[in-house]
This record gives structure tokens, C-alpha cells and sequence, in this order.
């Protein structure tokens, strides 16, 4: 039999384990935004419940004020090749390394995955800094331009 004080810390360690293990379930809500589930650095359902249209995706990728993920990672878009940045990773085949679930969670918050990245939270209305009065509370992408984006990169293999 453990001694008291062996099975406190034994205790201690699972919960820390349920709590903040990368295989635990944590469900994220914000004000006026479709709650989900995050698990294994993944997303697995569509905020929308359907899957996106990559076409509109692919639009929202190079769209200024909307996605324009160009301005930060290489994609097969050769109409914009002349802005496209390359502070982020190449994307041009990263269906074939992400999931959609992994792309998804991305896309909506890529803190989670890394904190101190660069790259901005899309589908996220709180735990922001510097938000401009206009677009307080709204976050930066719908949830089916998010589903349009996961769509779209989910293509490129
Ligand atoms: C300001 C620059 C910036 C913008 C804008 C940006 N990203 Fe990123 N993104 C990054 C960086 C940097 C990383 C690398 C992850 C890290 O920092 O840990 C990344 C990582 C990713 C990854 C994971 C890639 C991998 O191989 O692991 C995906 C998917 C992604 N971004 C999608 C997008 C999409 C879709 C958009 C547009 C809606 C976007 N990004 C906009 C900077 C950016």
C-alpha cells in the first residue's frame, strides 16, 4: 500500500494528467461563436456541421481583410505569387501532413498549439489584445469561411 503522502502525489499527477494531458477533451466556448471540442491538437467536427467548399476557400486564402493567408505561407496561387510570404510554413502540400481536424484547430486558434506564434487566432473573440472598437467581438473569419479554408487546404496534397 502507498503511504498518504505517495498517494496524494499519485493523485496530483493523474489529475494534472486529465487536466492538461494533450489527450484531454477541452471544450471551448466564447460569446456569439460556435462551441468546440479540442482534442489531440485537433478539431475533429466542422464548426458548421458540413464540410467547406475549397473553391470559396481558396478565395478566402488571398482576399485582404478575410483570411490572406498568402501574406504569410506559400500557395499554389499563382495569380498572387507576387505577395505571397514566407514567414510561415509551405502549405502548397499540406493536406498530406495535417488532417482536416489538425487544419481546423489551426485555423481557429493556433495558440493552442504554440503559444507564442505569430500567427493569428481566427475563430476567437476573447483573450485578444488591441481590438479595434469595429470589429470587437466579432472573429476575424465566419465559421464556414473557416469549414471553406479547412476544405481548400485538406485538398492540397
Ligand atoms: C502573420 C503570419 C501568418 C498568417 C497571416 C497566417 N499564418 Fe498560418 N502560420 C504562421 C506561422 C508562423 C505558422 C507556424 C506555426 C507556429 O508559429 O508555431 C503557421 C502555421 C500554420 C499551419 C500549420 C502548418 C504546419 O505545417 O504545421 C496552418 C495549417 C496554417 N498556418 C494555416 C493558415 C491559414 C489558413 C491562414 C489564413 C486564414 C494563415 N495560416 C495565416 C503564420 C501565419
Amino acid at each position: 500500500m502507498p503511504d498518504r503522502r505517495t498517494a496524494g502525489l499519485f493523485a496530483a499527477a493523474a489529475l494534472a494528467v486529465l487536466t492538461a494531458g494533450p489527450a484531454a477533451a477541452q471544450e471551448v466556448r466564447e460569446p456569439g461563436l460556435t462551441p468546440y471540442v479540442i482534442k489531440d491538437y485537433a478539431v475533429e467536427k466542422p464548426l458548421t456541421g458540413k464540410p467547406g467548399d475549397p473553391a470559396q476557400g481558396r478565395k478566402w486564402a488571398i482576399t485582404s481583410g478575410q483570411g490572406n493567408c498568402v501574406i504569410c505561407h506559400r500557395l499554389p496561387i499563382p495569380e498572387v505569387e507576387f505577395r505571397i510570404g514566407n514567414v510561415g510554413p509551405d502549405l502548397t502540400e499540406v493536406g498530406s501532413r495535417l488532417s482536416a481536424a489538425e487544419i481546423r484547430l489551426r485555423i481557429i486558434n493556433p495558440k493552442t498549439v504554440n503559444e507564442l506564434t505569430i500567427m493569428p487566432a481566427y475563430y476567437r473573440v476573447t483573450g485578444l489584445h488591441r481590438v479595434d472598437d469595429r470589429v470587437a467581438g466579432k472573429p476575424m473569419l465566419s465559421a464556414e469561411q473557416v469549414e471553406d479554408l479547412v476544405a481548400y487546404l485538406s485538398s492540397l496534397k
